[in-house]
């Protein structure tokens, strides 16, 4: 094996801003010939037994580099109510911020799957509020699925989604949304009676039209199980290696986060990478280096500049505030 490393590899403080600036390029040139990924691409790599990666995402320009990576499906999770906004659980995370956020993360990522998360109270009150919602994220949002947090009483709403023309992914076992029927975060399938139910839901799920299901947080063996059943494939958040596809948060891959699940173990510091950069910056603002400035008067304007100056009423009147 060569030892030396290529310009890619060097580590990115090694490189100068052109070697990366010309990286970016080639990357992004690279995402956009990309041959769009869809959900035909995703069975059939399920089919052969290949497993494929989803991220959340919730802006265009994280999106462009998920997709220059590869990544094969986004999701604009209502995580984004906790992630961007700094909300205290995903149960307000608003609706318009969603769908406004999808179409930002499409944009960025053209060739990739995108898949919107349906926020609380966005579908669970009516079917027919909750079919124009999805409806919204499809064209509005330009998702390619939408995710709803179910169970099996939710199969009406889900064939009812299907009938419209919407992919629906049916996310099971653990449901943030129901954070406060709890009192807490909660893993599902546990006993062996909550497992069955469990592997109920997936099967209520897949037969109502479902696309794809989604297990959050559940016991390995019950999630293998709901993969050997299933028709369409699985995706696992703290669900156990065997689905078909993985997801977490980006923000606790990334390194970013306060508190971190044990099945996100993080690919990356970033946190403190941010942290040194904005020390870097405030070091430069301090100092005056801040690089070569672009913007210069020729001799002449700058001598009719200091003329004119010679003549300038420099006093600014002073404005007293209104009483
Ligand atoms: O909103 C979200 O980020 C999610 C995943 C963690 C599954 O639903």
């Amino acid at each position: 094996m060569n030892s030396q490393p290529n310009e890619k590899n060097k580590p990115l403080g090694t490189q100068t801003s052109a070697q990366v600036a010309g990286e970016i390029a080639s990357e992004n040139d690279a995402a956009t010939t990309r041959v769009p990924f869809t959900l035909r691409s995703l069975l059939k790599m399920v089919r052969s037994g290949e497993k494929f990666a989803c991220l959340t995402c919730y802006d265009a320009t994280t999106a462009r580099w998920l997709q220059a990576a590869g990544l094969h499906v986004l999701l604009v999770g209502d995580t984004a109510g906790e992630v961007i906004l700094g909300l205290p659980n995903t149960m307000h995370t608003p609706l318009d911020f969603l769908v406004a956020l999808t179409a930002g993360v499409k944009r960025g990522a053209p060739a990739t799957l995108v898949m919107a998360d349906m926020p609380f109270m966005s579908y669970q009150a009516d079917d027919a509020e909750a079919i124009r919602n999805a409806g919204r994220f499809m064209t509005e949002g330009l998702a390619d699925l939408v995710k709803i947090e179910v169970d099996r009483s939710f199969a009406g709403l889900v064939a009812k989604m299907s009938r419209a023309g919407i992919p629906v992914v049916a996310h099971i076992g653990s449901r943030p949304q129901h954070v406060k029927m709890h009192g807490g975060y909660y893993a599902a399938g546990k006993s062996a009676e909550s497992a069955i139910a469990l592997l109920d839901d997936a099967r209520a799920m897949i037969e109502a039209g479902a696309m794809m299901l989604l297990i959050e947080a559940a016991p390995s063996e019950v999630a293998e199980q709901i993969v050997r059943e299933s028709t369409v494939p699985v995706i696992g958040c703290g669900a156990g290696s065997s689905c078909h596809g993985q997801v977490v948060v980006l923000q606790d891959l990334l390194g970013m986060s306060t508190w971190q699940p044990a099945f996100a173990l993080p690919t990356a510091q970033l946190g403190g990478q941010i942290m040194a950069a904005a020390k870097i910056w405030m070091d430069r603002v301090k100092s005056g280096q801040l690089g070569e400035h672009p913007y210069v008067m020729n001799d002449a304007q700058r001598a009719s500049f200091g003329e004119t100056l010679k003549h300038r009423n420099t006093a600014i009147p002073r404005v007293e505030p209104k009483q």
